[in-house]
C-alpha cells in the first residue's frame, strides 16, 4: 500500500513510546520505508536497537551523528514523505509550536515541509494546561494534523484524557494524507521557455524559432502533478502558476539568479541566444549607400553552465538542440555543461522540435545512460521526462 513512501516517525519521551514499536511494524507491513528519530528522553522508554531492528534503518537521536554532505536534520526532512510524531509530549509540542530547534527531532520538524501528524500523549492535567492547549491550536492553524489523546487509565495513575490514540488511527491518518499527495507536491520547479530576444535597435532583433510550446508543456505537466511551478518565459501566457516574462538572455539569467537557490529542480527548455550585439543602437539604424554593414556580437552568459556550477541540492536539466550528430553532440554538451539530465532533440526535422506540437527526444543522464522517447505530443514527452527525473 505504501511502497515507495518514506514515513519518518518521531518518538518523544513518554511512556507510550513503547507502543510505537507496533506502529513501525504496521508501516513496514504496508511496505513503507520507515525511518525513526527520537528525542534523548525517548531513550528512557525504548531502545535504539529495538527501533533499528524494527525499522531496518539507522535511528537518529543526536544531531551531527551521521556524516553526510547535508546537515542531518535537512537530510531527514528532505528524505521523507510524511512525519508522524508519536507520542508527542507537552514539551516537544510546545517547542515545535514556537519554532524551537534544540534537538534532532525538533530541528527536523522545523525543516519539514510535508504533512506532519502529531499524536500527543501525556498526563490529563498536562493535556488541559492552557499553554499546551494554546500551542496545539497554533500547530493546527499551521496545518499540522493533531490526533487527540483518548480518555482512560493513564500510566501515571490518573484517569482522564491523555492516552495515546489508537495506533490504527495514526496509521489511517498517515495513509489518507499520503494518498492525497500528488507525485510532485512540494517540489519547487523552475522551467524556462521560448526563444530569447536580443535587440539590435528599437525595431530589429536576433532570436530563434522557439515557440515556447515545449517549456509550457513541461510547466503545465509539473503543475498538474502538484509542483510549485515558476515559468520564466519569453512568450506571453496566462497560467494558474507563476509566470515571469523576460526578453533577453541576460534578463532570463537575472530571473534565475533570484529564484534558483529556493528551487528543487530547474529545466532549461528555452532556446537561449549564445550571442548578442555588442552595441545596441538606441535609434533605428539607417540604411546607407554601403552594400554591407557589420554587427559585432558578444557572448551571452551560459546560464545552464553557471547554474550547474553553483548548484547545491537542485536537479538541473538542460535541453540540447542539434541539427546533426544529435547524440554525439549531446554527450559532449552534458559533460561540458555539467547538468544532471540533458534532453536532446533534432531541430532539423520539421515534424518535431521548434514550433511543432510534437517532439522526439533522448534523455542523457549524468551517469552516461541514454533513454530514447518515441515521437509523441509535447505533453506526453513532458510527462515521460518527469517520470525519468522523479522515478
Ligand atoms: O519552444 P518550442 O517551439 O516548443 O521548441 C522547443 C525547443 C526546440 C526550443 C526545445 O526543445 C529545446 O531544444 N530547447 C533548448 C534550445 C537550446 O538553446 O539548445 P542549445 O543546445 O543551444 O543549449 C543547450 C542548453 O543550454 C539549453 O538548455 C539552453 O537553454 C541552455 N543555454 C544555452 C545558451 C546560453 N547562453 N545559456 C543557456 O543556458
Amino acid at each position: 500500500m505504501l511502497s515507495g513512501k518514506t514515513v519518518l516517525i518521531g518518538i518523544t519521551g513518554g511512556i507510550a513510546a513503547y507502543k510505537i514499536c507496533e506502529l513501525i511494524r504496521m508501516f513496514k507491513r504496508a511496505n513503507a520505508n520507515v525511518k525513526v528519530i527520537c528525542t534523548p528522553n525517548a531513550m528512557n522508554f525504548v531502545t535504539k536497537l529495538t527501533l533499528q531492528n524494527l525499522s531496518q534503518n539507522e535511528v537518529g537521536i543526536e544531531e551531527f551523528e551521521i556524516p553526510d554532505f547535508k546537515p542531518e536534520h535537512i537530510s531527514y526532512a528532505d528524505g521523507a514523505d510524511i512525519m508522524v510524531i508519536a507520542p508527542a509530549t507537552a514539551n516537544t509540542i510546545s517547542k515545535i509550536a514556537n519554532g524551537i530547534c534544540d534537538n534532532l527531532l525538533t530541528s527536523v520538524v522545523c525543516a519539514f515541509h510535508k504533512p506532519v501528524i502529531i499524536a500527543p500523549a501525556m498526563n490529563c492535567n498536562m493535556w488541559q494546561n492552557q499553554a499546551v492547549q494554546e500551542n496545539l491550536k497554533k500547530l493546527a492553524a499551521y496545518g499540522y494534523t493533531i490526533l487527540e489523546p483518548e480518555n482512560g487509565f493513564l500510566a501515571c495513575g490518573y484517569e482522564g484524557q491523555g492516552r495515546l490514540c489508537a495506533l490504527e488511527k495514526i496509521f489511517d491518518a498517515a495513509v489518507k494524507k499520503l494518498s492525497q499527495q500528488k507525485p510532485l507536491e512540494w517540489e519547487k520547479i523552475i522551467i524556462t521557455a521560448g526563444g530569447t530576444i536580443e535587440d539590435i535597435d528599437p525595431v530589429r532583433y536576433i532570436s530563434n524559432y522557439s515557440s515556447g510550446k515545449m517549456g509550457i508543456a513541461l510547466a503545465d505537466t509539473a503543475y498538474s502533478l502538484g509542483a510549485d511551478v515558476h515559468l520564466i518565459t519569453t512568450v506571453s501566457t496566462q497560467k494558474p502558476y507563476v509566470v515571469e516574462k523576460v526578453k533577453s538572455a541576460r534578463e532570463m539569467q537575472n530571473a534565475l539568479d533570484e529564484t534558483f537557490q529556493n528551487a528543487d529542480c530547474v529545466i532549461m527548455a528555452a532556446a537561449v541566444a549564445d550571442y548578442r550585439v555588442k552595441q545596441q543602437s538606441e535609434q533605428k539604424i539607417k540604411k546607407t549607400s554601403d552594400e554591407e554593414i557589420t554587427l559585432t556580437l558578444v557572448k551571452n552568459p551560459d546560464i545552464l553552465k553557471h547554474l550547474c556550477e553553483i548548484k547545491t541540492h537542485q536537479t538541473v536539466v538542460g535541453f540540447c538542440a542539434e541539427s546533426e550528430n544529435l547524440i554525439e553532440n549531446a554527450k559532449e554538451k552534458i559533460s561540458q555543461k555539467g547538468c544532471d539530465y540533458l534532453i536532446a532533440n533534432d531541430i532539423s526535422r520539421k515534424d518535431i522540435g521548434f514550433s511543432s506540437d510534437y517532439n522526439e527526444v533522448s534523455i542523457l543522464k549524468k551517469d552516461g545512460s541514454i533513454k530514447k522517447l518515441e515521437k509523441a505530443d509535447k505533453y506526453t514527452i513532458a510527462r515521460q521526462i518527469f517520470e525519468e527525473i522523479y522515478g
